[in-house]
């Protein structure tokens, strides 16, 4: 109560399943109080926009840390970095090329819906993108709520998965190619693929709030059933949580700073090939395992 009295942020509420628009909020100055609100916005909201946003790199990394520990950049892996050289822990995400090389990562494909890094033991809570620069249309991430998925399930469907849980396949990235460190992965057969395995049902650990708990769909089983029963299983609750119903898209426009929290949403990208330059400049936070 105290907080609120205290300073002009308010959460404005996208209409939608999810998402709000914080107002009155400058990410380079704010208070304690003006942060509480932000978190606050973020844990009812699961997603939350700053608009126009003016504020340079370092600012923007020095903003993030204040949401948790930041995650290092994924460079180990590039032969050209994607982070920036003065804030090192942002990375740069784009289709834009230089002398022939990629800038960033993801390029212009679609991106299909998934959890960031839920194929890793301690998957990232949050993930901040901040737009430098947007193709006229096209681009645009949609975010499912996860809590509404999980309450979307049948009676009979929520008790079979209370006891179940999810292999996440982290040997092949979200366009197929092999990620480092299980090049010498062959298996098609996704009972075999290595993966970290998590509950389906996790609990968030801010909220105190159940949320049905997915990565991508490739390469997803369920251990201890047969390969059938798995592939219908995931399909019904990808169908659920990936429901129009419950889902709102972002359009992006210059200077949008969104924060989602992905231990309680699911995101993918339309494609945009030939639509124009597209940089966002990207924050994770650290997470913790999923129980
Ligand atoms: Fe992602």
């Amino acid at each position: 109560m105290l907080a609120e009295a205290q300073t002009r942020v308010r959460a404005v509420p996208t209409g939608g399943p999810l998402g709000a628009d914080i107002v009155d909020f400058d990410p380079g100055h704010f208070s304690d109080e003006d942060m509480a609100v932000v978190r606050q916005a973020l844990l009812d909201h699961l997603v939350i926009r700053i608009r126009s946003t003016d504020i340079d790199d370092v600012a923007f990394e020095r903003f993030g840390s204040r949401f948790g520990e930041l995650l290092p950049s994924p460079d180990f892996t590039r032969s050209r970095p994607v982070y920036l050289e003065n804030a090192r822990y942002v990375t740069i995400i784009s289709n834009v090329t230089d002398d022939g090389k990629p800038i960033g990562e993801h390029g212009d494909g679609e991106l299909h819906w998934h959890t960031d890094l839920a194929f890793t033991d301690t998957p990232s809570a949050l993930t901040m993108l901040l737009a430098r620069e947007v193709p006229p249309t096209g681009g645009n991430t949609s975010f499912a709520n996860m809590y509404a998925a999980l309450g979307a399930l049948s009676p009979e469907t929520r008790e079979r998965i209370k006891r179940l849980r999810m292999k996440h396949q982290a040997s092949h990235n979200a366009q197929g190619g092999r990620r480092p460190g299980y090049k010498d992965i062959e298996t098609d057969d996704v009972r075999e693929m290595p993966g970290p395995i998590h509950p389906i049902i996790r609990t968030h650990p801010l909220s105190g709030r159940q949320a049905l708990y997915l990565g991508r769909r490739f390469g997803a089983y369920i251990p201890g059933l047969p390969l059938a029963q798995s592939e219908a299983l995931c399909d019904e609750l990808f169908a659920t949580a990936n429901d129009p119903s419950r889902v709102w898209a972002q359009e992006w426009k210059l200077g949008d700073l969104v924060i989602w929290d992905n231990r309680c949403t699911m995101h993918r990208r339309d494609a945009f090939t030939g639509l124009g330059r597209r940089r966002m400049h990207r924050l994770t936070t650290r997470g913790e395992r999923p129980v």
